[in-house]
């Protein structure tokens, strides 16, 4: 699969651009959508040329959350067959850093899409919110999880039990998002935080991500005994040296990635 029918799919120096791109049904999470987006993110993720990624909607809708009119008459047994989260589940565990770039709507499936990428930059315009209990269900891809890991217990029990929804600066406040520009700076705004992240030695991003989500899954000191592995490993590596050593020459590192 690399013609694509519903994401736009680019390369912008080491930075890999996946824009969802079915704007008449507002971005809407179909099970073929997310299978597009998975693709091309897990192909950046193993490209040796990309440093980091951006997924973004367009700038009146990241996405309107899982399609529900592909959802509606699906069984019990349906959706254990047809697994439609298991691609949510694959794309929390790409190992290159994923921003999303949300301006309008992020509700339900996808604000649970910004929340399994690493950081979210947001426009004044986004509106972040889990209406799955309009549709008589609950989130069903990460909302009632990570939602509650970065907002707390409080707010996410109203985004989940009575539809709060959240404006930028809110979603700010309250730790869902890394920062909020105005509408027309937020693509540039996220492709520039990746493109830096992207120069950076990329190893110690890769580990770097890898701790800061274990921190979510695991017991203090287990994580610090993993932090302090994978610290220790990159001892091993050439870029441990040579930004130890341009350091105390006052140059900038060269990083091999090795
Ligand atoms: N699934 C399927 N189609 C959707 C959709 C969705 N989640 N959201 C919007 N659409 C479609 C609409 O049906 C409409 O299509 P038609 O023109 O063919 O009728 C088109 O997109 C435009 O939508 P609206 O006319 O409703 O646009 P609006 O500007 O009046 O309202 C909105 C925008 C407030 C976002 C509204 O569309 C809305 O409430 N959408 C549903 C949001 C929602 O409930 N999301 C949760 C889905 S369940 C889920 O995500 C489960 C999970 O945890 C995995």
């Amino acid at each position: 699969m690399s013609v694509y029918e519903m994401i736009l799919v680019e390369q912008q120096g080491r930075v890999g651009l996946v824009r969802l791109n079915r704007p008449r049904a507002l971005n809407a999470l179909s099970y073929a959508l997310m299978n597009e987006v998975l693709h091309a993110l897990e192909a950046f993720d193993r490209d040796d040329q990309i440093g980091a990624m951006v997924l973004t909607g367009n700038e009146k809708v990241f996405a309107a959350g899982a399609d529900i009119k592909e959802m509606m008459d699906l069984t019990p047994v349906d959706m254990l067959k047809q697994d439609l989260i298991a691609p949510f589940d694959r794309l929390g565990k790409l190992r290159k850093p994923l921003i999303a770039a949300v301006a309008g709507w992020c509700l339900g499936g996808g604000n649970e899409l910004a929340l399994t990428c690493d950081m979210i930059v947001a426009a004044e315009s986004a509106r972040f919110g889990q209406p799955e209990i309009n549709l008589g269900v609950i989130p069903g891809a990460g909302g009632t999880q990570r939602l509650t890991r970065a907002v707390g217990k409080a707010l996410a029990m109203e985004m989940v039990l009575n539809n709060r929804t959240l404006n930028a600066q809110e979603a700010l406040q309250f730790g869902l998002v890394n920062r909020v520009v105005p509408d027309e700076r937020y693509l540039d705004e996220a492709l520039a935080l990746a493109a830096e992240i992207a120069a950076r030695a990329p190893l110690a991003v890769r580990l770097g991500k890898e701790m800061v989500n274990r921190a979510f899954e695991t017991s203090l000191s287990d994580g610090l005994r993993a932090e302090r592995r994978a610290f220790h490993f990159l001892f091993a590596s050439q870029d441990q040296r040579e930004g130890m050593q341009a350091f105390s020459e006052k140059r900038a590192p060269n990083w091999k990635g090795e």
